[in-house]
């Protein structure tokens, strides 16, 4: 049997050669990193959680029209994806002040923002992905104003639908970040929603506690990260299908 060829390994996924061209196979460890990876676990399950949230959002994001890579999970660690293009820019939805931007700005954590603020950060880990305004991005030439517009009112629209569905399961979105890339169509291109949606990459409250049922677990060494993961799919209805994920006996 030959092995199949790795594209790319990053810091929670592995990027595979997918079965036709233009698809990509999305691999998900349980390696957590934060601080740039300064800092970093294996956390038993993440792996498998993430696989299966970001496949219930990126096809809830689908049903509604935002375009991503999502294809179909093929099991509990992968999925398939369309390759694209990435646009070398996380892109972040904040509601409420927390983190970096607490930090920034000397906001209380917690506190509501007038509107929601969405930011874009280089993708350089070398850089300690600096925050860029859309002066870089154009400048740079890492996206045109058409792909800028495209990515901001796409995100608003995640945020929008990702706000009322966590909302009505008791978990308040904080803030999220995404990442995006383009996909050619002879000379023209479209701009997808890539990578991945989950507790990685979003702050989610309890609504009732504010308790962190996400990646600040890890970052603030909270504790229970796992099942703070597993309570988010709980609460999303998804647990049912994969019930031993904490118990460590899934690889
Ligand atoms: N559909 C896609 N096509 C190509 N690359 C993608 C796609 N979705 C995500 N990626 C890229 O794959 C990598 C996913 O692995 P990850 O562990 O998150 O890497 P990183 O350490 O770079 O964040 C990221 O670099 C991300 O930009
Ligand atoms: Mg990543």
């Amino acid at each position: 049997m030959t092995r199949r060829k790795k594209i790319y390994e990053g810091k929670a996924k592995i990027l595979y050669e997918g079965p036709e061209p233009g698809t990509l196979i999305q691999y998900f460890k349980d390696d957590a990193t934060a601080f740039n990876a300064q800092k970093k676990a294996v956390l038993e399950g993440k792996g498998v959680l993430n696989n299966r949230i970001s496949e219930y959002i990126m096809t809830r994001l689908n049903g509604i029209g935002v375009q991503n890579h999502f294809i179909k999970r093929l099991n509990l660690r992968e999925q398939l994806i369309k390759e694209v293009e990435i646009i070398p820019l996380e892109v972040v939805c904040r509601n409420i002040a927390a983190g970096s931007l607490s930090q920034r700005l000397g906001l209380p954590e917690g506190q509501q923002l007038p509107r929601s603020i969405i930011e874009f950060y280089y993708k350089n880990d070398a850089l300690n992905d600096p925050m860029v305004t859309e002066e870089h991005i154009t400048a740079f030439n890492w996206a045109s104003t058409q792909e800028i517009d495209d990515m901001l009112a796409m995100t608003l629209r995640v945020n929008d639908f990702l706000c009322g569905m966590f909302g009505a399961v008791g978990i308040t979105l904080v803030d999220f970040k995404c990442e995006y890339g383009r996909v050619w169509e002879g000379d023209f291109s479209r701009v997808l929603l890539a990578d991945e949606i989950s507790p990685d990459s979003c702050r989610l409250w309890d609504s009732a506690t504010n308790e962190k049922l996400d990646k600040d677990r890890f970052r603030r060494d909270l504790g229970n990260v796992i099942e703070s993961y597993t309570e988010v799919a709980r609460r999303l209805g998804i647990m049912k299908e994969m019930p031993t994920v904490i118990q460590g006996g899934v690889h």
